[in-house]
Parts: C-alpha cells; sequence; structure tokens
C-alpha cells in the first residue's frame, strides 16, 4: 500500500476519450459519430450523479480536438453563484475566436444547468443562439425537467443512467490492480451496493476503504460509508418482523452506535431493503406505509430513538396480524 494517497482516483481514472467510458453504450456510439462528421447540435446531458455526464463532455472534446482542446473547450459551473453574467460574458470572449479549420466550432460545458433559475436560462437561450454559429453548448444536469422548454427544445437530449453492477465491477477491478489493492468478493459486492450506480461515490468509497485497511473487503465498506451491512439489516428486520421487538430494538441502537449513523440514516435504509424483500405484495405496501411515516415524523424533527421505537413496534405488529 502506497504511502501517499494525495491523488483522487476518481481523476486518475477519470477516461480521457470517449472509447474508454464504461456503459451508456448508446450516449458514446451518438457521440463518436459527431467526432467523426465533426458536426453537433447543442446537448443536454441528463442524469443521477456520476454516470459520466462531465466525462463524457471533456472525452468528446479530447477525440475532437486533440492537442488543441484546451483553446477550444470551456467547462463553467452554472451553480457559481456570479450567475448569468458571467456566462454571457465568459461565452462572449471565448466564442468570438472562430477555432480551427477542421472543427468550425468550440464546445462550451455548462455544468449543473439545472441550479439556474428560468430567468438565467433564458438569458442563456439567447445567448445559445447568438453564438450558435462558432460555439456549441452541452448543459449538463440530474434534473431536466428544471431545464425551460425552449432550451430542452434546441438540444440533443442524452439520458445517462446508473451503471450496471458488472461495469462497476470492472472498473472496480481495473483500479485495484493499478493500485495493487486487496480486495474480497464481498468488498466489491459492497462497493457496487454503496455506490448505487454512481461510479465517483463507488471509487471515492474504495479509496477510503483501501487507506484504512489493507484488505478492503465488506466490513470496511460499510465502515467507511457510514452504511449497514445489508445482511445485518435484514437480520434486525427479520427479528422485527417474527414479532421480536426487544431484540430488533436493541440490535437497532446498536447498529446506530456502531456504524454512527442518524435515525434517518436507518430508515433509508430499511426502505432500500424492504423494496427488495420477498414478501407478499400486501405486506411490502404496509411496510412501506410505516417506513414512510417514520421518515416524515423524522424529518420534521422527531426523536430519533422515539421513531425508531415507534417504527420497529409497527413492523412487529404487524407481524402479529399477518
Ligand atoms: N461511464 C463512465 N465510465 C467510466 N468512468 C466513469 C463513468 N461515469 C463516471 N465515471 C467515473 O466517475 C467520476 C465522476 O464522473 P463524472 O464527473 O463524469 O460524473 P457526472 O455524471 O458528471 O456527475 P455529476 O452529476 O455529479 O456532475 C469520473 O471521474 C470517472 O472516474
Ligand atoms: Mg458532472
Amino acid at each position: 500500500m502506497p504511502e501517499v494517497r494525495d491523488v483522487m482516483w476518481t481523476e486518475k481514472y477519470r477516461p480521457r476519450t470517449l472509447g474508454d467510458i464504461v456503459n451508456q453504450a448508446d450516449i458514446v456510439e451518438r457521440l463518436k459519430r459527431f467526432v467523426k462528421e465533426r458536426s453537433m447540435p447543442h446537448c443536454l446531458f441528463a442524469g443521477t450523479p456520476g454516470t459520466g455526464k462531465t466525462t463524457a463532455a471533456t472525452c468528446l472534446a479530447h477525440d475532437l480536438y486533440g492537442p488543441d482542446v484546451r483553446k477550444n473547450y470551456l467547462e463553467l459551473n452554472a451553480s457559481d453563484e456570479r450567475g448569468i453574467d458571467v456566462v454571457r460574458t465568459t461565452v462572449k470572449d471565448f466564442a468570438r475566436t472562430v477555432s480551427m479549420a477542421e472543427v468550425p466550432f468550440k464546445i462550451l460545458v455548462l455544468d449543473e444547468a439545472d441550479s439556474m433559475t428560468p430567468e438565467a436560462q433564458q438569458a442563456l437561450r439567447r445567448t445559445m443562439e447568438m453564438y450558435t454559429n462558432t460555439c456549441r453548448f452541452i448543459l449538463a444536469c440530474n434534473y431536466f425537467t428544471k431545464i425551460i422548454e425552449p432550451i430542452q427544445s434546441r438540444c440533443a437530449f442524452f439520458r445517462f443512467v446508473p451503471l450496471r453492477a458488472d461495469d462497476v465491477k470492472g472498473r472496480i477491478k481495473l483500479i485495484c490492480e493499478e493500485e495493487r489493492v486487496e480486495i474480497t468478493p464481498k468488498g466489491m459486492d459492497a462497493l457496487v451496493y454503496i455506490g448505487g450506480g454512481d461510479l465517483r461515490r463507488t471509487i471515492n468509497t474504495l479509496q477510503a476503504a483501501s487507506a484504512s485497511s489493507t484488505t478492503v473487503d465488506e466490513a470496511v465498506v460499510y465502515r467507511i460509508s457510514g452504511r449497514v451491512s445489508p445482511r445485518e439489516l435484514k437480520e434486525v428486520l427479520g427479528e422485527a418482523l417474527a414479532g421480536n421487538f426487544n431484540g430488533a430494538r436493541e440490535r437497532t441502537i446498536r447498529l446506530m452506535v456502531d456504524y454512527g449513523l442518524s435515525g434517518l440514516d436507518v430508515v433509508k435504509q430499511v426502505h432500500r431493503e424492504v423494496l427488495g424483500m420477498q414478501v407478499s405484495e400486501k405486506a411490502k405496501l404496509q411496510l412501506l406505509d410505516v417506513i414512510g411515516e417514520a421518515e416524515y415524523r423524522l424529518l420534521e424533527g422527531g426523536s430519533d430513538e422515539i421513531q425508531l421505537n415507534a417504527l420497529i413496534a409497527k413492523i412487529a405488529l404487524l407481524a402479529g396480524r399477518a
């Protein structure tokens, strides 16, 4: 295990070219065509975090411009509080000069575009129109519904989906080999579970876990990420469902202390477990109902202990009735 770990693996292992992007095959295909034809429309990249939106934009630019990428590609963060005026002047300066002969446009990426107010988006739309001859915009966002219609209709739409477990595992394996990290199969599964299709979170958790333990196993992954292992949680749920209130209650408290969780963390994870549980449809609906209530009360400021006790009590009661 190397002593110094000051490089972020997410950056170190960020793909540099479209061919290295995993998953998102349709998207990569379409972007490669842009490169081949040296022509592209404005684009809207939407999807959950850590699925490759920013990466796809930089890879596209690299493949299009090669060594000239720095002159022709600019990333701005739209959530920057300096707002639309900065975007406007920056775009003006950037887009004024035409790039190189082979690629007759520059690319400007506006990250987190969904954080812009509708008014700022209107201004952006005019800017996009004004410079459309010399500049293509790529707007990246998590929620495309927050992007105003007129902008949506001017952009080609790309939906980034959470990465598949196999692809995530392939990436983890590659990084572990490069960094000489030992990882157990269960540790690998735990990383996939924690990441939930978000590769950034997966890689960050892997890096943190490998810094704190020579072997990355299940226990270390869950400890690092402040999450209960699904196995332990299933056991607690099993006890509650068997009507053993006291047992379930004690174990829940122990989990919270051991993993440093809030009541809300526990409720969220219980929710995730219940969704995947093999019980009757009716039992599942009843469980989801009481979990939803617990979440609401906790968000409203209810006490962790009282609300978790209430949740376990309700689950135990449901079990008694079933
Ligand atoms: N499809 C992918 N292929 C390979 N690596 C990926 C992919 N998606 C994400 N990554 C890895 O995760 C890191 C974060 O990805 P990226 O910055 O592209 O996410 P994003 O979709 O822009 O997320 P956000 O919505 O939070 O901005 C990258 O540095 C890269 O290491
Ligand atoms: Mg991004």
